[in-house]
């Protein structure tokens, strides 16, 4: 292929790039989102391998990574579950920055370049050193998010004294030997400056994702997301890659945006976020007593044919599904519910919490997969002044994002934390299998409030007996 033509394909693949991220950010358009960008990169990998750059020799060497890769990817995509998605997501993002390490010391070693001027000498050793460090901030990081997705690691947040002294210190190490790194008259001795800034790298990596609190996980996933973007990018500069350059921007700018919409969603300061410490279960304010306030009030629990007496009965049912929707597999018999009561006259809508789940879009996947209709699918805030109005908020298998503790409890660990106020629908029936907490470790004081009822057992079980219920 020409490099003419291996650059019209470039321009191609980008375009189509540019229109799948448009097409992401709508339900509605999702699938020829993802379609579009499967299409970009396959045109972006073709060009690639059968462009100017590519010797007949290393084709070979390519097909065999892509077999590899490739059979790797399907085998990932058909094993893992829907709820560990997030975690799945990580890994990728951590190959990312290990692609950008290993990328960036194979070019270091790479003695066959030869630069025009020493200045470009220089700028490539620059986009080296930089592209480094991302990747390996990535790799670490993602590492760790990973362990913490999948519970491997713990959800509590690791606060070393001085931590963001030790971030500082790190950041002037890093400045030094940059310098020691641009100074190095061979690769010998630059290595050792390059190796002590990756080792660094990594070890800050790893204090960034250990010091931040389980709540605030969806925040560093996609923060993460985004370096893994820089990463691409930075190894689209050592490798003179153009359409790696504009893809890794693309993924750097989208997860930075996504990570910003988050946090305001969350009412977190992202710069908070990124240096560590939130969402880390601050002791609860002490009660009258001296001891630490527990919520008031009295669990009670319903069964699933009082519930769809209740639906039955109600004009207007908003529902709020969570994880636990994910984890039984609920949606199915969910919409199912609601069609029958929707041919009841019954004005059922859904209502989705940001975070609800566990990533980005999660409960929107599930519903549409299930064919909710998009116009029923609401945010939280086009729903949440609707929840007195309604006669039922239903629950299902959802905790943090409905905690009226984000609103009442300054010391709550997700206090300011925006929440569903399901509370104040005339009755909330919230649907999971114990009194357990949710993600963040938190008590939920709705379960005792005068207006709610649980509706203890498995998600879709308890979904199929009120479905039952409601036929009979
Ligand atoms: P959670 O607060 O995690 O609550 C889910 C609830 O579902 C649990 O309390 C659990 O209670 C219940 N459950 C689990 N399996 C169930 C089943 N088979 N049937 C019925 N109930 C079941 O979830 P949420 O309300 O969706 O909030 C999301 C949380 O995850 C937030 O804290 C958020 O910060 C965090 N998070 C979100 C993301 C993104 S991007 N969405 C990423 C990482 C973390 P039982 O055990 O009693 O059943």
């Amino acid at each position: 292929m020409s490099s003419s033509l291996s650059t019209m394909a470039y321009i191609g693949a980008t375009i189509l790039f540019i229109l799948s991220l448009g097409g992401l950010s709508n339900p509605e358009t999702a699938r020829r989102g993802n379609l579009f960008g499967m299409v970009g990169m396959a045109i972006a990998v073709l060009a690639t391998v059968l462009g100017p750059r590519v010797t007949a020799g290393g084709i070979p060497y390519i097909v065999a990574a892509l077999v590899a890769g490739g059979a790797i990817g399907l085998f990932a995509a058909k094993k893992v579950q829907m709820t560990q998605m997030p975690e799945l997501v990580a890994l990728m993002h951590s190959l990312v920055g290990l692609a950008a390490c290993l990328v960036g010391f194979a070019s270091y070693v790479d003695t066959s370049t030869v630069f025009p001027t020493p200045a470009e000498k220089v700028i490539h050793e620059v986009e080296i050193y930089v592209g480094i460090l991302i990747g390996a901030v990535t790799f670490s990081g993602s590492i760790v998010a990973f362990g913490k997705l999948s519970g491997k690691i713990g959800g509590k947040p690791l606060l070393l004294p001085a931590r963001h002294w030790l971030n500082l210190a790190a950041l002037l190490v890093v400045v030094w030997f940059g310098r020691e790194f641009l100074a190095a008259h061979d690769i010998a001795a630059g290595m050792t400056p390059l190796l002590v800034m990756t080792v660094i790298a990594l070890l800050f990596g790893i204090h960034m994702v250990m010091a931040i609190g389980g709540a605030d996980m969806p925040v560093v996933v996609s923060m993460l997301n985004s370096y893994s973007g820089w990463a691409a990018a930075a190894t689209g500069f050592m490798l003179s890659n153009d359409l790696l350059i504009v893809t890794g921007a693309l993924v750097g700018s989208s997860g930075a945006i996504l990570s910003y919409i988050m946090c305001r969603a969350m009412n977190r300061n992202f710069i908070s976020v990124i240096a560590g410490g939130f969402g880390g279960g601050a002791p609860a304010p002490k009660a009258a007593g001296g001891e630490a306030a527990q919520p008031q009030g009295e669990v009670v629990p319903v069964s699933a044919v009082e519930t769809a007496e209740l639906l039955r009965e109600a004009r207007s049912v908003i529902i709020v599904p969570g994880y636990g929707m994910a984890v039984a597999q609920a949606q199915h018999t969910v919409y199912e519910i609601t069609k029958l009561l929707r041919d009841k006259g019954v004005n059922v809508r859904f209502a989705i919490h940001p975070v609800a789940g566990r990533m980005p879009g999660h409960m929107n996947v599930l519903l549409a997969e299930a064919k909710v209709p998009y116009d029923i699918v609401m945010e939280m805030d086009e729903i949440n002044e609707d929840f007195p109005e309604a006669d039922v908020s239903m629950v299902i298998g959802a905790n943090d994002i409905v905690n009226p503790a984000a609103q009442d409890d300054p010391g709550s660990p997700i206090a300011g934390m925006p929440v569903l106020e399901v509370w104040k629908a005339r009755t909330s029936i919230v649907m999971k299998r114990s009194m357990a907490s949710g993600y963040a470790g938190v008590d939920n004081p709705l379960f005792y409030k005068e207006n709610n009822r649980m509706l203890f057992g498995d998600a879709k079980k308890m979904l199929d007996e009120v479905l039952g219920a409601l036929k009979a």
